[in-house]
């Protein structure tokens, strides 16, 4: 059955505390648990009721699963204040709760039937994109919330930045998000990425949110946009910067992809001398190290001339006969870019002139990127690299220093998507938008020759 995770004690426990902070219990209130499973969370209620002698309150729970409702409705059989559903939690309702806490499902999108996917999308707002249930439990639980009600719930944290939960984030927007408590990685035991618990409340007169990072910092922050959440939970308010990375770089981009790296790519000691004038160095993201030392051990040998044009077959020479042996040949022909290229072109065009620069080269996944100086400009990227050119070679330190700075990185922390493991994935959309001090301002008509072309008196 789809997407069942138990929350550890600990964590329901901290979950429920938060639930009653403002407002205990009282035998009248209503208290909802949608996806109860086993039912850890109201077990969770009935401990901190019977810890602080509190009425226990009238207690849902809603379960899918006919096993897991069956084994809650017995567990709870001798408390007559709760009562456990095996019904869809997202079929329409007018219930209204006054305390909603759970760990909904994560279930994407991929896993549900057409129907299922159908349904949802007529009758939820959230259903967007390649949406996840946890979203749809939100958003339903956010319609039976009551005046003054509050929910808790761990899910992801994903639903924060991606851009599939922007309805989301955008209904969230008329509740107040009380607090934002971004739990250990190892909540659940490596089963689910990112846990984030949040606290909502249905009232109108509160509008900063805290904010618990994972490293325990605590701070405060007002949440009005329904693009990202991070910038703002991460203390960017606004991009305010006037000078952002793509102001000063002649490229911000991904290295070159050739589709047939095994073709192409061979360490520089086996090239063959007829092959030496087509070779280039080359670096793959896993070689480059925080180290900061370059590992040029590897050539690409590219059938493109100076200018990054694609030679002309005849013009190949040695590098063609490399190329047509028939095993290379059967590669390079299964590559789906050549239904509409020559059999021997790369996968993506080689701006040679603007690559051949002096330039900073980052790995493209990394748990903390950090750039890396190519001062010769010899270095031609591969796809799993990104590389900048800056329009003045002077500010190849400078810049080195200052992308690697702690500011940075907390920067692209707060704006790069995450890859599994707790990787940022550096995209160079969100590179080009780096903010640069002002001392990086391009000086307007600067032209990247001047120092060529000055004489000396
Ligand atoms: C992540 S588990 C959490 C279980 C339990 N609340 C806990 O924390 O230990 C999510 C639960 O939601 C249930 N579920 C999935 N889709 C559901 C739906 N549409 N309605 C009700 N329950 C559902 C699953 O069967 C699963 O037991």
């Amino acid at each position: 059955m789809k997407g069942f995770v138990p929350t550890p004690d600990n964590v329901v426990d901290l979950m429920v505390g938060k639930l009653f902070a403002e407002r205990p219990a009282s035998a009248s209130a209503r208290v909802l648990d949608p996806g109860c499973g086993n039912g850890e969370f109201i077990a969770g209620v009935l401990r901190i009721c019977a810890a602080r002698r509190w009425p226990i309150p009238i207690i849902v729970g809603v379960e899918l699963d006919p096993a897991r409702a069956t084994t809650a409705r017995k567990r709870f059989r001798a408390v007559e204040q709760v009562t456990i559903r095996n019904i869809d939690f997202l079929q329409p309702s007018r219930e209204r709760f006054d305390f909603i806490i759970g760990n909904p499902p994560y279930v994407s999108i991929l896993e549900l039937s057409a129907e299922e996917r159908l349904t949802y999308r007529s009758t939820y707002r959230t259903a967007t994109g390649r949406f996840d249930l946890y979203v749809l439990f939100f958003e339903q639980a956010l319609r039976l919330l009551a005046h003054e009600g509050r929910i808790v719930f761990i899910t992801p944290e994903k639903f924060l930045y991606v851009e599939t939960a922007k309805s989301l984030r955008e209904l969230l927007r008329a509740v107040h998000v009380d607090e934002l408590h971004f739990a250990n990685e190892s909540t659940f035991e490596g089963r689910v990425a990112y846990p984030l618990i949040s606290t909502i409340e249905r009232t109108t007169n509160k509008d900063r949110t805290r904010i618990i990072a994972r490293d325990g910092r605590v701070s405060t922050s007002a949440i009005h946009v329904s693009s990202t959440w991070l910038p703002i939970i991460e203390g960017f308010v606004g991009d305010t910067a006037t000078v952002t990375l793509a102001d000063i770089a002649v490229r911000v981009s991904c290295g070159v992809a050739t589709g047939a790296d095994a073709v192409f790519v061979m360490p520089t000691n086996e090239i063959p001398s007829e092959l030496l004038k087509f070779a280039h160095p080359t670096l793959s993201g896993r070689q480059i190290s925080p180290a900061r030392t370059l590992d040029q051990q590897s050539s690409l040998l590219a059938p493109y001339d100076g200018t990054g044009a694609l030679l002309a077959e005849p013009n190949l020479g040695a590098l063609g006969q490399f190329l047509r042996e028939p095993s290379r040949l059967e590669r390079l022909q299964a590559r789906s870019c050549v239904t509409h290229k020559p059999w021997y072109a790369f996968h993506d065009n080689l701006p040679l002139p603007d690559i051949r620069r002096p330039k900073l080269l980052c790995k493209d996944i990394t748990a903390s990127p950090f750039f890396v100086i190519d001062r010769d400009g010899t270095i031609v990227p591969r796809q799993s690299v990104y590389y900048i050119v800056p329009l003045n070679p002077n500010d190849l330190e400078p810049l080195a220093d200052y992308l690697n700075s702690p500011i940075v990185a907390t920067w692209l922390r707060a704006h790069c998507q995450r890859a599994a493991g707790g990787f940022l994935r550096l995209q160079s959309h969100v590179l080009k938008r780096i903010p640069l001090p002002a001392s990086f301002a391009p000086v307007s008509g600067f032209n990247e020759n001047i120092e060529l072309e000055l004489r000396p008196a």
